[in-house]
């Protein structure tokens, strides 16, 4: 595709499915050398064995971890100096949906369990990354999967979106801190995206909430993640650092939904002009 990361050396976590599997396709066809970090063994060893019928195993290794145990991150990030002698971008992206229903009724496990696979596992990721960028004196990149439904009340449950926001703003202190190294942090925010998490098996349902809320027409894919993470992990976004970048075909910037709800606001599409509120002027229009 492109050379945007040529001899780079990359951790993509969660890459043995959805964006980060997407992620890892991209990072290899854009040149980087790519550990996959994954707990799911079985779908690391398929993706390890797709990239060897299209002739490219050279530049990946699979490794299975659980992203929440220091242990396992510190051994992946190992693994990417054993293999390829340098780290310069960590993509911290595993995820679950995690715990769900009633605040009356959620259980302390689950709660925690969720704040360990979606929060525990970015600052480990963050931690180790920073251990070998720090020294090697290059800079680096280090981009972390949040959500939209980190940004408000109305995208998930509430352990996720609260582990979320967690994210967007270890992000941005973890910038800042490291921004003395040139090690660059950034947060991802999909809204809607085609996976194996979001979907569930059910995709016609999916289908039909983006039909509603989301502006664009297309829907979100892993591929339109693994575009925004290509350009971060990149030297194109070498003054980039500390934001979330929202990749949701536009669905929070239609906000609060109330344009068109008012009974004479329905027929605004139709109509063009200027109202003039309480000034006692005029409003004037015409129909389109
Ligand atoms: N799909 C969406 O609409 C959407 C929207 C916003 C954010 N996200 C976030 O995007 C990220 C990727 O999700 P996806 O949609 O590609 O889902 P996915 O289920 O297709 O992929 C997630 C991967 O993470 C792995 N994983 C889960 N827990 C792990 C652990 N403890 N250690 C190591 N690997 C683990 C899974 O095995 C899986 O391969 C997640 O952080 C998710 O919360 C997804």
């Amino acid at each position: 595709m492109g050379d945007r990361l040529t001899g780079k050396v990359a951790i993509v976590t969660g890459g043995a499915s959805g964006m980060g599997l997407a992620t890892v396709e991209r990072f290899l066809l854009e040149g980087a050398s790519v550990i996959v970090g994954d707990l799911n063994a079985e779908n690391g060893r398929a993706l390890l064995a797709a990239l060897k019928n299209a002739g490219n195993t050279e530049n990946v290794r699979f490794t299975r971890t659980d992203v929440s145990v220091e242990d396992d991150v510190a051994a992946m990030t190992d693994l990417a100096i054993e293999s390829f002698g340098r780290l310069d971008i960590v993509f911290n992206n595993a995820g679950i949906g995690g715990a769900f229903g009633p605040i009356t009724e959620i259980e302390v496990d689950d709660w925690d369990t969720t704040f360990k696979v979606l929060v525990r596992s970015v600052f480990l990721g963050t931690k180790h990354a920073a251990r070998v960028m720090i020294p090697q004196d290059e800079g680096g990149s280090i981009i972390n999967t949040a959500s939209i439904a980190g940004m408000g009340g109305g995208a998930g449950p509430q352990a996720y979106s609260a582990a979320k926001a967690a994210v967007v703003n270890l992000s941005k202190t973890t910038a800042v801190e490291l921004a003395a190294n040139d090690i660059r942090v950034n947060a991802i925010c999909p809204g809607i995206i085609f996976t194996p998490l979001m979907h569930s098996e059910k995709p016609e349902q999916a289908e039909e909430v983006v039909r509603e809320l989301q502006p664009l027409r297309k829907r979100g894919e892993g591929s339109d993640i693994a575009s925004m993470a290509t350009f971060l992990a990149s030297d194109e976004a070498q003054f980039v650092s500390g934001q979330e970048h929202i990749v949701d075909g536009g669905m929070l910037a239609a906000g609060p939904r109330v344009q068109g709800r008012f009974h004479n606001s329905r027929n605004l599409h139709r109509m063009v002009g200027i109202t003039y509120g309480s000034t006692g002027q005029q409003a004037s229009s015409r129909r389109l």
